[in-house]
């Protein structure tokens, strides 16, 4: 019956403390492997941003964001006032054919849209050339701040001619075409804005992550703990933040508690055998993995679950999404009517009682590991530093939307690292995850700001 399959499915999903540290442990010497070689699992990139801001960082900014759920332009005015700074944006629509479309297209939209926030925010003023800080969420090697050859699409996109190139110059090229007078000073990453906007308002600040449509984190490394680097002569002492692109971790599977639901994500992925950790934890497939189980549950013959009823709207790949789950999890009602609304209106599934039971668990179980699993990566940079205390910032739409989130990873946390039992609750925790400032506004402007600095200063 429905209490058999829950408890197959809790047997499934359970992550325990044991899994937990080994997965820990096995991450911290990927993290390590990553930063002695070029072609490791976890990228481990150098991202040329070199130092904290210090907040006498001053300037007008341009800041463009795209590889979260929006694209979104700003621009930031970094005042003499220590640590302020003034901000105005304008989100525009990720469009989802633009995913899966040519580059000409994607760079055309990017360009359009930062041409529309001119226009709009400056009408016909005369301004100077800007210096934009373009926060591109996705694994780019970097020999300078303002170029990064695109690694691999990440996230669902798929479009052909960009991997492998230099994401810069075609953009640059559709900002000449129309005329923008935008000079792009960095490329950065939403992990590495994430840790820098953070650092700007908390010294205790060390790394910088994102739970979101993808998961990844960044931190600051010393150049001397960073073997790939070495043959560059550059000074050990100096600071160098590091895009782990830790959403590849595991793509061997040697230690992942991976199901076969997870393993059915990765074949009908656009990019199959990558962000084996990303695909268990990230917004993007939370939904999916719940409508891939559903679907198993109603096609396997020994059970009842949605017997009788259509479930061609459950056919459809990617119908659900991470808001799904978290509306479930959150629906207050003791007899589940909310998550049976939500199945009448979105999949025209009509569930019974235990149905709904079974649905609030799945939802909280599929939650739960991402938000266990994924305290593993923040483990594991603190373990491979031997930081026992700091902060960590967080943004994304998981973080700061999915319920429970935060108490289930910092829980996570204390299995993990061992604290003693009055810890674990999130507020005044040893290493505090902590919701971020503006990553890819104030953290790319500040970035950008940093950057021109160091050209000043000839280094
Ligand atoms: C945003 C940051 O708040 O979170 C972006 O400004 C980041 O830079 C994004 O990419 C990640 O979250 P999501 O859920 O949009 O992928
Ligand atoms: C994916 C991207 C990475 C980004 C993360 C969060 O993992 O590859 O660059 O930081 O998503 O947006």
């Amino acid at each position: 019956d429905l209490l058999d399959q829950i408890n197959k499915l809790e047997d499934l999903f359970i992550v325990d403390t044991q899994k937990l540290k080994e997965v820990t442990d096995q991450f911290v010497s990927e993290l390590r492997r990553g930063l002695g070689q070029d072609d490791a699992t976890i990228p481990m990139n150098p991202t040329w941003c070199m130092a904290f801001p210090d907040g006498n960082e001053t300037g007008t900014f341009l800041a463009l964001d795209m590889g979260g759920t929006n694209l979104r332009v700003c621009e930031v005015t970094l005042t003499e006032e220590k640590g302020e700074f003034d901000i105005i944006q304008s989100k525009y629509r990720m469009p989802e054919e633009l995913k899966t479309g040519t580059a000409d297209e994607l760079w055309g939209y990017v360009a359009d849209c930062l041409q529309q926030f001119i226009e709009y925010h400056h009408g016909d003023e005369k301004i100077e050339q800007l210096p934009l800080g373009f926060t591109f969420s996705y694994p780019a090697t970097q020999n300078h701040i303002d170029h990064g050859i695109l690694q691999r699409w990440t996230k669902g996109f798929d479009i052909d001619g960009v991997e492998g190139k230099d994401v810069v110059p075609p953009f640059e090229a559709a900002l000449a075409e129309r005329g923008l007078p935008i000079k792009l000073t960095a490329l950065v990453n939403d992990t590495t804005g994430t840790m820098i906007a953070s650092a700007y308002t908390d010294p205790l600040m060390r790394i910088g992550c994102i739970f979101g449509t993808g998961c990844n984190a960044a931190y600051m490394e010393d150049c001397g703990s960073i073997p790939k680097l070495a043959h560059m002569n550059l000074d050990p002492s100096l600071p160098m933040a590091i895009n782990c692109e830790y959403g590849a971790f595991d793509n061997e599977h040697k230690v992942l508690p991976r199901t076969p639901y997870d393993i059915i994500i990765d074949k009908e992925s656009p990019r199959p055998g990558q962000q084996a950790f990303e695909k268990m934890i990230a917004g993007l497939y939370l939904g999916e993995i719940f409508r891939l189980v559903l679907l198993d549950l109603h096609q396997s013959h020994d059970c009842e679950v949605f017997a009788g009823q259509d479930i061609s709207k459950l056919q459809k790949a990617y119908s659900l999404d991470a808001g799904f789950l978290s509306a479930i999890e959150e629906d207050p009602f003791e007899n589940l009517s909310e998550t049976h609304d939500l199945m009448q209106n979105k999949l025209s599934i009509s569930c019974t009682k235990p149905e709904l039971e079974l649905l609030r668990r799945l939802a909280e179980l599929i939650g739960t590991r991402a938000a266990r699993l994924s305290a593993c990566g923040v483990a594991a940079i603190c373990k491979h530093k031997g930081w026992e205390t700091c902060h960590v910032g967080a943004d994304g739409s998981v973080f700061n939307k999915y319920p429970h989130f935060k108490v289930r990873g910092a829980q996570a946390l204390k299995e993990i690292l061992d604290w003693p039992e009055n810890k674990g609750k999130g507020k005044g925790d040893p290493i505090e995850i902590l919701p971020a400032e503006d990553g890819s506004g104030v953290g790319a402007a500040l970035i950008a700001a940093l950057t021109l600095k160091r050209v000043q200063q000839g280094q």
